[in-house]
C-alpha cells in the first residue's frame, strides 16, 4: 500500500513523526511519499523537527510559503494536485486543521483518492476560526476519520459522520511519551534558560484571533506582565506570526522585564521546560494537551477550547483574552490542581492503530 502525506505545519511533523515511525515498524506492508507544502519553512519551525524526530525526508517540497488563506490553500491544492497523479496513492494522509489539511484533503478528493484524517472530529464551534473551516471540511470529504477522544466522535455523529469513524487516541499522546525519554536524557532545559523545576510559567501564543486584534495583544501581555515576577518568571517561545504582530504594535504593548521572550524550541527542549513549568498560559491546541499530559496547570487564552475533557477535569481553564480573566483563571487553575487525571487520550498506541487500520481498509 502506498500511501501519501501531506504536511506543513509545525505541528503536523510531531503527529507525523509519530505514524512515519509505525509505517517503517510495518516493513514492506507500507510505503510512504511525504509531501511538504512549505507552511512553515523557518528552521525552527520546521527542518529541525525532521531532524530531531527522524522524520523521512520530503519527497516534495512545495515551498507555497506564507500568504492570505485562499493564496496559500488555493497554491497548494493545485501544486498537491500534481503530485498526486505523478505518484496514485492508495490513500492521502492528513493531519489536524491548517490550510495544508484542507489543500491535501481536497486535492485526494477530487481524484477520487481515499482521504485519511488525523485528529477528526475536533470541533471549537467558532465559525471565526480558519481552523474550524478546515476541519469541518476535511472531516466530510475523508474516508477514514481518526478520532483522539470520545467527544470527537460524538462531533461528527452529530454532524452524520458514522461510517469508517475510528476512535483510535491521540498521537500526539504518542509523541509525547516516545519523546519525554529523549527529553529527560538530551534537553538541558530548564537549567540552560537559568529557570528553576516549578518556579517559572510558560506562555505560548500564535492565534490568529489573539495576535491579530491589538486589544485582545495588549490584555494578554498585560495579564501575562502581572504574573511574571523576579522569582517565576514567564517564558515565552515567539512564533514567527506574534514576533511580526509584536512588532507592528509595540507602541500599544507593554512587555514585563520579566517577560523572557526566546526564539521557538526545537520539541525536545520545548517538552522539558512544559514538564518543569508551574503553569502554561497558552492558545496552542497541541500545548494543552500537553500541559495535561505533563500534569502542568494550563490556561487557554481563549474564549473556547476543542480538548475540553481537560477542561471538565480541572487541570484546564479557560482565561479568553481578558487581563482580569486571565489572571483569576490562573489562581483558580494553580490552587485547585485536581488528584486525578484520567486517561481521555488512549495509551500511547495511536500511531499504530492508524496504521492497521489504513492497511485493512485502502489496500487494493
Ligand atoms: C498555522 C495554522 C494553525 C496552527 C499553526 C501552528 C492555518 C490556518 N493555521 O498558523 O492552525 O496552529 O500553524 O503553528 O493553517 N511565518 C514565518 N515563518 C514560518 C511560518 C510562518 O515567518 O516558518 C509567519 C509569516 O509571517 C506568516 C505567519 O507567520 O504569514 C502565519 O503563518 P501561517 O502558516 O499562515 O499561520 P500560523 O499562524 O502559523
Ligand atoms: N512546540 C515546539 N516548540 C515551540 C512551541 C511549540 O516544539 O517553541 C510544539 C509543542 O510542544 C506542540 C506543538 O509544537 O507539540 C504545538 O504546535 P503549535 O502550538 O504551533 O500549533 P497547534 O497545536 O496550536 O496547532
Amino acid at each position: 500500500m502506498k500511501i501519501v502525506t501531506v504536511v506543513g505545519a509545525r505541528p503536523q511533523f510531531i503527529k507525523a513523526a509519530v505514524v512515519s515511525r509505525a509505517i517503517v515498524a510495518n516493513g514492506q506492508d507500507v510505503s510512504e511519499v511525504i509531501v511538504h507544502t512549505g507552511q512553515h519553512y523557518d528552521r525552527n519551525m520546521s527542518q529541525v523537527f525532521f531532524d530531531q524526530l527522524e522524520i523521512p525526508e520530503p519527497r516534495y517540497h512545495l515551498e507555497v510559503g506564507s500568504g492570505s488563506h485562499g493564496e496559500m490553500t488555493g497554491t497548494m491544492l493545485a501544486k498537491v494536485e500534481n503530485v498526486l497523479m505523478e505518484e496514485q496513492p492508495d490513500g492521502v494522509l492528513v493531519y489536524g486543521d491548517t490550510n495544508s489539511t484542507l489543500a491535501g484533503a481536497l486535492a485526494a478528493s477530487k481524484l477520487d483518492i481515499p482521504v485519511a484524517h488525523v485528529e477528526a472530529g475536533l470541533r471549537s464551534f467558532n465559525r471565526q476560526m480558519p481552523e474550524e473551516i478546515n476541519r469541518v471540511l476535511t472531516d466530510h470529504v475523508a474516508d477514514l476519520l481518526f478520532c483522539p477522544t470520545d467527544a470527537a466522535v460524538s462531533n461528527l455523529n452529530r454532524e452524520g459522520i458514522t461510517r469508517n469513524v475510528r476512535r483510535v487516541g491521540d498521537v500526539m499522546y504518542d509523541a509525547f511519551l516516545y519523546y519525554r525519554a529523549l527529553a529527560e536524557e538530551k534537553s538541558e532545559m530548564p537549567g540552560a534558560l537559568e529557570l528553576t523545576q516549578g518556579r517559572y510559567k510558560l506562555a505560548t501564543i500564535h492565534r490568529q484571533e489573539n495576535t491579530d486584534d491589538p486589544e485582545k495583544l495588549r490584555n494578554i501581555f498585560s495579564a501575562l506582565g502581572e504574573l511574571a515576577e523576579a522569582a517565576s518568571p514567564v517564558v515565552m517561545p515567539v512564533h514567527p506570526r506574534t514576533r511580526k504582530l509584536l512588532r507592528q504594535h509595540q507602541r500599544d504593548v507593554s512587555l514585563s522585564p520579566h517577560l523572557r521572550m526566546i526564539p521557538p524550541l526545537d520539541y525536545l527542549d520545548m517538552i522539558a521546560l512544559e514538564n518543569s513549568a508551574q503553569a502554561i498560559l497558552t492558545d496552542s491546541g497541541g500545548v494543552q494537551k500537553e500541559a495535561y499530559f505533563a500534569g502542568v496547570p494550563c490556561i487557554t487564552l481563549r474564549a473556547e477550547t476543542e480538548w475540553v475533557e481537560t477542561v471538565a477535569a480541572g487541570w484546564n481553564c479557560l482565561g479568553g483574552s481578558d487581563t482580569c480573566q486571565i489572571v483569576a483563571a490562573f489562581e483558580q487553575t494553580v490552587a485547585g490542581r485536581p488528584e486525578t487525571r484520567p486517561r481521555f487520550y488512549g495509551d500511547g498506541e495511536a500511531g499504530k492503530r492508524i496504521v492497521r487500520e489504513m492497511l485493512t481498509r485502502l489496500c487494493r
